[in-house]
């Protein structure tokens, strides 16, 4: 099956935006030159997948970034298509990851936001975890994931702290124990 890492940025109080879905807060983290192995990660994914307000902040900056490899936009409404690799879809995200997978696609990055994740982990999509913790408190926000009735049991693959603060966080979905 087709790996989706959900791979973000989150305030220290878990909050990846300000309500009003702000994202300035991360620029003093990004203008320090570090890329936190951004780099190497977006090269090993073959395809991205978004919810439409994460893709709205996207068109609103006017250029797409990502045109060497196919997104998926998950979306009810007619949006505008901001590069030919962009896809609407309504479909589910288990059908949606199954097609992925029979492309042959190994690795997607969940990029977000927070809703949109929260459908993925209730459905037990998520493989992958990066969360890049800011040191920030919001206080107030859009949540890392919207709330869902699960409960999820990860295993620590990495964690790597910045002189700025920043942790980056890499944890697998833990295998369920097999019954017997
Ligand atoms: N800090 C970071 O690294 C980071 C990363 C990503 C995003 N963000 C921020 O997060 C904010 C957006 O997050 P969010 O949680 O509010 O929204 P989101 O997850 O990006 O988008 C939610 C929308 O996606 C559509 N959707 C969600 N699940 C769907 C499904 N299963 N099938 C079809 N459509 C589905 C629905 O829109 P429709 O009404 O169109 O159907 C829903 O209202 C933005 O402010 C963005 O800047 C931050």
């Amino acid at each position: 099956m087709t790996d989706v890492v959900y791979y973000v940025a989150s305030s220290l109080d878990g909050y990846i935006a300000t309500p009003d879905g702000g994202v300035d807060w991360l620029n003093p983290f990004q203008a320090s030159g570090e890329d936190y192995g951004f780099v190497e990660f977006y090269s090993s994914m073959d395809g991205l997948l978004m919810g439409s307000r994460t893709y709205e902040v996207a068109l609103k900056q006017g250029h797409w970034r990502a045109s060497d490899k196919p997104s998926w936009v998950f979306t009810h409404r007619d949006l505008p298509l901001a590069d030919p690799s962009v896809t609407l879809t309504s479909e589910d995200p288990a059908q949606v990851i199954e097609s992925l997978g029979a492309r042959g696609l190994k690795r997607v990055w969940l990029m977000g936001g927070g809703e949109l994740a929260a459908s993925f982990r209730m459905l037990g999509l998520i493989s992958h975890y990066m969360i890049a913790i800011i040191p920030v408190v919001l206080g107030k926000g859009i949540p890392l994931f919207a709330a869902a009735s699960r409960q999820d049991t990860l295993r620590l693959v990495e964690a790597k702290p910045f002189p700025n603060g920043v942790i980056q966080l890499n944890y697998e979905l833990k295998p369920e124990p097999k019954k017997r």
